[in-house]
């Protein structure tokens, strides 16, 4: 039995080197093909529906080595059945006429199971470095909000013009169409104003940052307001990441492990990155501006979501995120697939046992 409205579950695809955590601990974590596409096959069989890849042009930060998000998408898809893959797109790099095609082709092949990430950037060094302008903080929003309705237009529309300040098209038709009806989905991360005001007008998910439960009901109550306000609907998924172990002890000790053999400056240097991201928002609000040492251990503020300890903890923890009205829980773990499959078995049957159990006290 399933219940009316399941929260579903993404992972983070180690298409960079290094782990989703910035630490010397043991990650028995790879990031060459062979090991996602197992990776991707364990995540399809244990309740996950989406896998999210990561764009990166350069190394920072214990990433040495990256793969390219769209490529590496749809080679997870050409080895999985049912798990959507989210490729990650910068606006910059990426011109939507040939984003919008791209995709349109992997949705074909993949019979509609590709997604998108549009990210703004955050990492200046990476924008010089491969000869991209860099626009102030709430200007990269500006950029890529055109860049989310010129790619909608043209998925859904026959002679699509648009003009607007970095894009123009005129009376462009895209044949074929994708298969997802009425569009391929767009996700979109960030914490700052400029971020949920994006997501408010035309983004179908909201990628938050890890976060506490009261923290993240504050960002999901204003995101809904303003997209009310905009006649527009919007999901919402949070980073977390997870360590579940038979024991709350045991779940610690990886936590503190983790912190205490972190990567002292590489973290230092994210930190000084990030300064070119939340920080710089004009509130000062984004990403990453009131993140502790530790929390940068983990690239997305992954721990403050709390997601450590016993399977019945974190079961009750997920749906209280629920209750809040988070959609989908986007996830990291230190060792993936041995992680991902014990978060299968025990896990998320615990969480669907509660939904059950909250639904029928509601009916
Ligand atoms: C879930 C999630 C995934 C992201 N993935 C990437 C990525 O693959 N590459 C990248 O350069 N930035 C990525 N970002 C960064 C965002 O696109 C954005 O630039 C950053 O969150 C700064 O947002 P803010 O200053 O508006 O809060 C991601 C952010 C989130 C929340």
């Amino acid at each position: 039995m399933t219940t009316k409205t399941e929260i579903q579950f993404a992972y983070w695809v180690p298409n960079v080197s290094g782990g989703l955590v910035v630490s010397n601990i043991e990650q028995r974590t790879n990031w060459s093909y062979e090991y996602n596409v197992s990776l991707a096959q364990a995540a399809e069989k244990n309740g996950f529906s989406y896998a999210l890849t990561q764009i990166r042009f350069t190394a920072g930060y214990g990433a040495e080595n990256q793969h390219e998000s769209v490529s590496f998408s749809q080679a997870l898809l050409a080895k999985t059945e049912n798990l959507r893959v989210i490729a990650a797109i910068l606006p910059g790099p990426w011109k939507p006429a040939l984003a919008a095609k791209q995709l349109a082709t992997i949705d074909y092949i993949s019979n509609g199971r590709i997604a998108i990430n549009v990210v703004s950037g955050w990492f200046k060094g990476e924008f010089d470095a491969i000869g991209e302008e860099w626009p102030e903080h709430d200007e990269r929003y500006v950029r890529s909000e055109e860049f989310i309705r010129s790619i909608k237009g043209i998925w859904t529309q026959d002679q699509f013009s648009f003009d607007g300040k970095y894009y123009q098209f005129k009376d462009y038709t895209l044949k074929p169409k994708p298969i997802q009806q009425p569009h391929i989905e767009v996700f979109q991360g960030g914490t700052s104003r400029a971020a949920r005001d994006m997501a408010s007008r035309v983004s179908d998910w909201y990628f938050a940052n890890g976060n506490t439960v009261d923290g993240i009901k504050a960002q999901i109550d204003d995101l809904r307001s303003k997209a009310k306000a905009n006649n527009h609907q919007v999901k919402v998924g949070i980073n977390a990441f997870i360590i579940a172990r038979d024991t709350e002890e045991e779940a610690k000790a990886v936590l503190e492990e983790i912190i205490a053999k972190a990567n002292v400056e590489a973290v230092q240097a994210f930190d000084d990155a990030t300064r070119q991201a939340g920080a710089a928002s004009p509130e000062g609000e984004g990403n990453w501006a009131k993140s502790t040492f530790d929390d940068l251990v983990q690239y997305n503020d992954g721990f403050k979501t709390n997601l450590i300890g016993t399977p019945q903890q974190i079961a009750e923890r997920i749906v209280a995120l629920k209750n809040v009205g988070v959609d989908l829980i986007l996830s990291g773990f230190l060792h993936f697939i041995e992680e991902v499959e014990y978060f299968g078995e025990k896990v998320l049957p615990l969480v669907r046992e509660l939904e059950q159990q909250q639904e029928k006290k509601l009916a």
